[in-house]
């Protein structure tokens, strides 16, 4: 033994363990297992503002799990860690749905993963009830993996996408900054072609409304 150096009882060295991992002692066992689970929303949250490009109001743990509670967001996991995402929020318009926040790890690109979870976003869309979705995007690739899945491109036409719900998007659209007059608009309908119903959705909980 050290001189001055008390050796730590298990006990203590279990709560220093416990510590350095965040995890509180008092914790049920449960309450251990929910915490983990927030750690995965909280680690990915740190990952998409780490990405920069995101809406940042889009990129919130709680928002992006209670997302996917709602089932609204699809996911994709390695090793407990989320490594992709492709998310589904209203927009203004009560009928109509805003796919976004499309993000693959940079360490898993180009492996077909953002591919995978739009399609899943997509399965997930037509599980909602409304009219259709719609999708802003300035990356070709992007786009070109919308138009193959069946979107269409309607160059900001409002007869094929309702004003109210791309509103916001559309002042940004024509008054921001340089990248966003690239910016392309796709739309998907989900039940009439150009139905532009005003029948309310039911409620769906937190409503997350933004550009990206
Ligand atoms: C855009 C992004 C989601 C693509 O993820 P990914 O996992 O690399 O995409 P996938 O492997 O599923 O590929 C989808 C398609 O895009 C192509 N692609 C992917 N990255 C590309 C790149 N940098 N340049 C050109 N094409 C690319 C792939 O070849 C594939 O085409 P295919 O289906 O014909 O084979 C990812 O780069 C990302 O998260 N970027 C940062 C966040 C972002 O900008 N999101 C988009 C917001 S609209």
């Amino acid at each position: 033994m050290i001189d001055g150096i008390v050796p730590l009882t298990r006990e203590k060295k279990q709560l220093f363990y416990q510590h350095d991992l965040g995890i509180n002692p008092r914790m049920t066992k449960r309450e251990k297992g929910g915490k983990k689970e927030m750690d995965k929303w909280l680690e990915l949250e740190r990952q998409l503002r780490h990405e920069g490009t995101l809406l940042p109001e889009r990129t919130r743990a709680e928002i992006l799990r209670s997302a996917f509670a709602a089932g609204r967001l699809a996911v994709e996991e390695r090793d407990n860690y989320i490594v992709a995402i492709a998310a589904i929020w209203p927009s203004p318009h009560p009928a109509w749905w805003e796919v976004g926040t499309i993000w693959v790890h940079p360490n898993f690109r180009r492996r077909g993963l953002a591919n995978a979870v739009f399609s899943d976003a997509l399965s997930k869309l037509h599980c909602l009830p409304g009219d259709g979705a719609f999708l802003i995007t300035y990356k070709p690739h992007v786009a070109d993996m919308v138009l193959a899945a069946g979107w269409t491109e309607v160059f900001w036409d409002i007869s094929k996408v309702p004003e109210e719900a791309i509103q916001h998007r559309r002042y940004r659209h024509t008054a921001g900054a340089a990248n966003v007059k690239e910016r392309r608009l796709f739309c998907y309908p989900l039940r009439a072609e150009r139905g532009h119903s005003t029948e309310p959705r039911p409620s769906i909980g937190e409503q997350q409304i933004g550009v990206e």
